[in-house]
C-alpha cells in the first residue's frame, strides 16, 4: 500500500492528526500496535481515570453531603466491580468512536507495531509475527509515553503499580502508597481515599502538583487533608519492597530528619512518564532520542525532513490536548497551510474535586522572568453559587502585569474549574487585560464570577464582594 501520510500511534496525537489529514485530501494511514484505538488516554488514561473518579465522587456525595441536602437513603455501599466494569464500557464506548471515525474518513487502520525500514518505508508487525510493508510520503510519529518506574523498585504490576494498573484493580486497597504527588498520584488518590482506602502520598518537591502555581498545591494539600489523605513532603523515597500482600516503603526528608515507614498493600508509582520509542526502529533512519524525546524543530519536524513527531513522545507538556494540537498543526502544514500552536495557552487540569486549572504564567515563573506584576484572588467560599452546592473550597487566581494589566496567567482551584479555565484562555488568546474581563457581565450566581472578581480584585483591588 502506499500512503501520502501515514501516523504511527493512535493515542490523541496520532488520531487526530490522521483525521486533519484525510479531511485535507491525503490518502492517510495510522497503525497502532494495539487491537484498540485511542492510545494512553483513551485507554488506561484521562478517560477511564474521570470514569472512576466520577463514580467515587458520586459516592462520596451520597455517603457525606446528601443528608444535608436533605436527602436520607441508607448508607450507600461501594459496589467495586461495577464501578471498573462501567469504567470499562466508557472506555469501549470511546474506543469504538474513534474506529468509527477512521472509517468515516477513510484512514485506513493497520493493527501491529509500526517500524522504520526507511524514510518512506513502514514494516508492520502484527502480535502474532507476521509483517507486511507500506510506502509513504510522509510519516507523524505519535507513539506517546509510559509511565516511569522507580530505578529501584521496577513495576511489578502487582502490588508495585502504575496508573494502568490502578485503574485495573480487582480490589479496593486497604492501604494505598502513592509515590509522586502530582496529577496521577492526585487524581487517582482521590478515587480510591473517597472509596474507603486509607492514601498516603510521598512526594519529594515541597508542594503537590508542584508543576502549577504554588498557590494551588497549598489549597490542594488542604483539600487533599480534609479527605485524609496523608501526605509526606519534600521526602526521598529510599526503598520499596513487595512480599506477598504487603508493600514497604521507606522514604527520608530530603532536608534532613527522621526516616519514615510506611506499610500498605499497593504503592502507586506515578513520578511522571518517559517518551516511548521502543521498536520503532529510529536507528534506520538516523534519529536519535534525546533525554528519550524525539527531537524536534518548530515546525515540529525531526531530523529526517519527511518524518514528524508529535504528543508526548516530543517536549512539552504531556498532555492530550496539547498531542492533539500539535497533529492538527503537522497536517495543516503538510497541505501548505501556516498554523499556529500557543504553547503558553495550553491548559493544565487535575480532576481532584475541586479540581484545579491553570493557564499561562505562575506567580513563580513571572518572578523569575523578573516581570512586574500584580495579582487578584476570589475565595470560593464568597461565592452564592458555591453555598448554594456547598462547593466552598478554592479560589480563583489572577496574575496579570503590572502596566499594561494583561492577564498573564489564571490559576483556579474550585468546583467546575475544569470548564472554567477555557475562559482564562479565551481571555488570554485576546490578549484581554484583567478589566476587559471585570467589566463583562457574568452570569449569577455562578463560579465563574470568581474569575470576575478576582479581575476585579487585578484590576485595582475592587472585588465588590470582598
Ligand atoms: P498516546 O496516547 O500514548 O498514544 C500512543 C499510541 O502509540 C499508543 O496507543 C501506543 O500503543 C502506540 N504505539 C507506540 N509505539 C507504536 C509502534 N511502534 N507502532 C504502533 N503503535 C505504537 N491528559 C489530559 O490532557 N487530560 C487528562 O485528563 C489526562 N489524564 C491522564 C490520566 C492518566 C492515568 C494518564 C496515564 C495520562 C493522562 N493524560 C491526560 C495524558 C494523556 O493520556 C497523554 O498526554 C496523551 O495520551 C498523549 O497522546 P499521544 O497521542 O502523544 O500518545
Ligand atoms: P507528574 O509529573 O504530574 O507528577 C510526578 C510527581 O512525582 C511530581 O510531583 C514529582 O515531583 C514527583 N516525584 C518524582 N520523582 C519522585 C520520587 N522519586 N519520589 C517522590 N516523588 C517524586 O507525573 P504523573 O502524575 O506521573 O503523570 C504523568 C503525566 O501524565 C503528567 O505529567 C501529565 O502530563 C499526564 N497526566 C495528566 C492528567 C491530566 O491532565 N488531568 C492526569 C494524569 C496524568
Amino acid at each position: 500500500m502506499q500512503y501520502n501520510v501515514t501516523v504511527i500511534g493512535s493515542g490523541p496525537g496520532g488520531y487526530v492528526a490522521a483525521i486533519r489529514a484525510a479531511q485535507l485530501g491525503f490518502k492517510t494511514a495510522i497503525i497502532e500496535k494495539y487491537n484498540t484505538l485511542g492510545g494512553t488516554c483513551l485507554n488506561v488514561g484521562c478517560i477511564p481515570s474521570k470514569a472512576l473518579l466520577d463514580s467515587s465522587e458520586h459516592f462520596a456525595n451520597a455517603k457525606d453531603h446528601f443528608a444535608e441536602h436533605g436527602i436520607d437513603i441508607p448508607a450507600p455501599k461501594v459496589n467495586f466491580g461495577q464501578m471498573i466494569k462501567r469504567k470499562g464500557d466508557v472506555v469501549k464506548a470511546n474506543v469504538d468512536g474513534i474506529a468509527y471515525l477512521m472509517k468515516k474518513n477513510k484512514i485506513d487502520v493497520h493493527t501491529g507495531t509500526g517500524s522504520f525500514v526507511d524514510k518512506n518505508t513502514i514494516k508492520i508487525t502484527t502480535a502474532d509475527g507476521k509483517e507486511s510493508t507500506i510506502t509513504t510520503e510522509k510519516v507523524i510519529i505519535a507513539t506517546g509515553s509510559k509511565p516511569t518506574p522507580l530505578p529501584f523498585a521496577p513495576f511489578d504490576k502487582k502490588r508495585i503499580i502504575s496508573s494502568t494498573e490502578a485503574l485495573e484493580l480487582k480490589e479496593i486497597p486497604k492501604h494505598l502508597i502513592v509515590i509522586g504527588g502530582g496529577v496521577i498520584g492526585m487524581e487517582l488518590g482521590s478515587v480510591y481515599a473517597r472509596i474507603g482506602s486509607k492514601v498516603t502520598v510521598v512526594e519529594f518537591l515541597d508542594s503537590l502538583i508542584p508543576t502549577m502555581d504554588s498557590t494551588m498545591g497549598k489549597e490542594l494539600a488542604r483539600v487533599a487533608k480534609k479527605m485524609g489523605i496523608e501526605t509526606y513532603l519534600g521526602h526521598k523515597v529510599t526503598a520499596v519492597e513487595s512480599k506477598g500482600e504487603e508493600v514497604l516503603v521507606k522514604a527520608e526528608p530530603k532536608n534532613g530528619g527522621n526516616a519514615i515507614e510506611l506499610k500498605g498493600d499497593y504503592c502507586l508509582v506515578s513520578i511522571g512518564r518517559r517518551p516511548y520509542t521502543d521498536g520503532l526502529g529510529l536507528d534506520k533512519v538516523g534519529i536519535q532520542t534525546e533525554k528519550g524525546q524525539i527531537p524536534v524543530d518548530n515546525h515540529l519536524r525531526t531530523s529526517v525532513d519527511n518524518i514528524y513527531a508529535i504528543g508526548d513522545v516530543v517536549r512539552g507538556a504531556m498532555l492530550a490536548h496539547k498531542a492533539e494540537e500539535e497533529g492538527v498543526f503537522v497536517a495543516e502544514q503538510l497541505a501548505g497551510q501556516k498554523p499556529h500552536v500557543n504553547y503558553n495557552l495550553i491548559p493544565g487540569v487535575v480532576y481532584t474535586w475541586p479540581e484545579v486549572a491553570s493557564v499561562g504564567q505562575t506567580e513563580d515563573q513571572l518572578k523569575q522572568q523578573g516581570r512586574a506584576y500584580k495579582v487578584g484572588s476570589f475565595p470560593y467560599k464568597a461565592l452564592g453559587r458555591a453555598r448554594a452546592s456547598m462547593d466552598t473550597d478554592g479560589l480563583v487566581k489572577i496574575l496579570a502585569d503590572k502596566a499594561t494589566d494583561e492577564i498573564l496567567g489564571v490559576h483556579i482551584i474550585g468546583a467546575r474549574a475544569a470548564d472554567m479555565i477555557a475562559a482564562g484562555v479565551t481571555a488570554m488568546e485576546f490578549r484581554a487585560s484583567a478589566e476587559d474581563v471585570a467589566r463583562m457581565s457574568h452570569a449569577h450566581p455562578t463560579y465563574m464570577e470568581a474569575v470576575k472578581e478576582a479581575c476585579l480584585a487585578a484590576t485595582e483591588n475592587r472585588a465588590i464582594h470582598m
